[in-house]
């Protein structure tokens, strides 16, 4: 390693979603609850479901390969992956291990991370670490989720939120940094406000206190995404996009609001892809970018937050080519 790095850029986005897309009609079938219902408390209208074939890693390697193509990086070039997912099949071999032979690396480094639904910010800000430190020059970031898998379809209060999906990010070494730093932190009384439930052996579902999380998030998230702004010796004023967790269209838009940049790019991928908790942040920026709906090397604030009760946030330029 040379002395002379001093951060990391973003070289590429990827991202992978699942065929089958379910409506609200289509769950109005299954549980007690419409369309109207929906859309108005959420802002989602589709969402896509995972077949038994695609899993965590198989989304992961896809949304990987993606975003390498992307960046115009080999995988052989990779030198570090994480993976981070709260519905990960297994615990070791980790998922990261089976994406980095899955696209046919030479050996990197590799670990998950759990930290539910701000996942992706937190493994992000490790690999921008990692490089940053001399240990990584190029970092392969994916957040996957099958939470279909732990989703009770007879509970209306969460089937109708759930949903799978991966997005992947490529980080380089640069004497430039346009990435972080990371600002995280955690809620101690909302430890146990969205969680996945239940006992050894029996089946475990995404659970949460919908009203207590709402309220922390249309009152306290701006103010610590706003810090991860000023950590990057920005002001509110510099950031072009901004991309919150999916969780819910009434958060995001206040959000958006609350931090003045209703009229900046705001991603709502909420409205046809659910809630997919760790991969939210990363498949939302990615879907935008490869439909050419974002410029090139704009300052994009990431916010993530959920299970835990965790969030971090950070500004992340969009890579510098269109
Ligand atoms: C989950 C969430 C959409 C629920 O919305 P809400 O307005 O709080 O709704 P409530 O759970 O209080 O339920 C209100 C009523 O609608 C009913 N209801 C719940 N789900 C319903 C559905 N799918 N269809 C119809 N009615 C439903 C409830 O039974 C309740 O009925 P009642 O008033 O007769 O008791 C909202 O609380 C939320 O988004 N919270 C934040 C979630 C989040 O950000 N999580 C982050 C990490 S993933």
């Amino acid at each position: 390693m040379t002395g002379d790095r001093r951060g990391s850029q973003l070289l590429g986005l990827g991202h992978f979603q699942p065929e089958r897309i379910m409506t609200n009609e289509e769950l109005s079938l299954l549980v007690d609850t419409n369309d109207e219902w929906i859309t108005s408390r959420t802002g989602i209208r589709t969402r896509h479901i995972a077949s038994e074939t695609d899993t965590v890693t198989s989304m992961a390697i896809e949304a990987g390969r993606m975003a390498l193509a992307d960046a115009g990086v080999a995988a052989t070039d990779v030198d570090l992956v994480i993976v981070t997912s709260v519905t990960s099949h297994d615990r070791s071999p980790s998922s990261a291990g089976r994406v980095a032979v899955g696209l046919g690396m030479a050996g990197p480094g590799i670990f998950d991370l759990s930290a539910a639904c701000p996942g992706f910010e937190y493994a992000l800000g490790v690999a921008d670490m990692a490089i940053r430190a001399g240990s990584a020059t190029t970092a392969l970031v994916i957040g996957s989720e099958k939470l279909s898998e732990f989703t009770d379809y007879t509970d209306r209060s969460t089937c109708i939120l759930t949903a799978d999906g991966a997005g992947a990010f490529v980080l380089g070494a640069t004497d430039r940094p346009t990435v972080g730093p990371t600002v995280w932190g955690s809620v101690p009384h909302l430890l146990d406000g969205v969680r996945i439930d239940g006992a050894p052996g029996e089946p475990r579902y995404f659970a949460q206190e919908g009203r207590s999380v709402f309220r922390w998030a249309i009152t306290e998230a701006a103010g610590h995404a706003e810090r991860a702004v000023t950590a990057a010796g920005l002001t509110l004023a510099d950031i072009e996009i901004l991309v919150s967790h999916q969780a819910n269209l009434r958060i995001i838009e206040p959000l958006a609001e609350a931090l003045h940049l209703t009229d900046k790019i705001v991603i709502t991928d909420i409205v046809e892809s659910g809630n997919t908790s760790a991969a939210s942040v990363p498949l939302g920026l990615s879907k935008a970018w490869h439909r050419g709906d974002i410029p090139a090397d704009a300052p994009a604030l990431l916010f993530g937050f959920g299970g835990g009760f965790a969030y971090a946030g950070l500004v992340v330029h969009t890579p510098a080519r269109a």
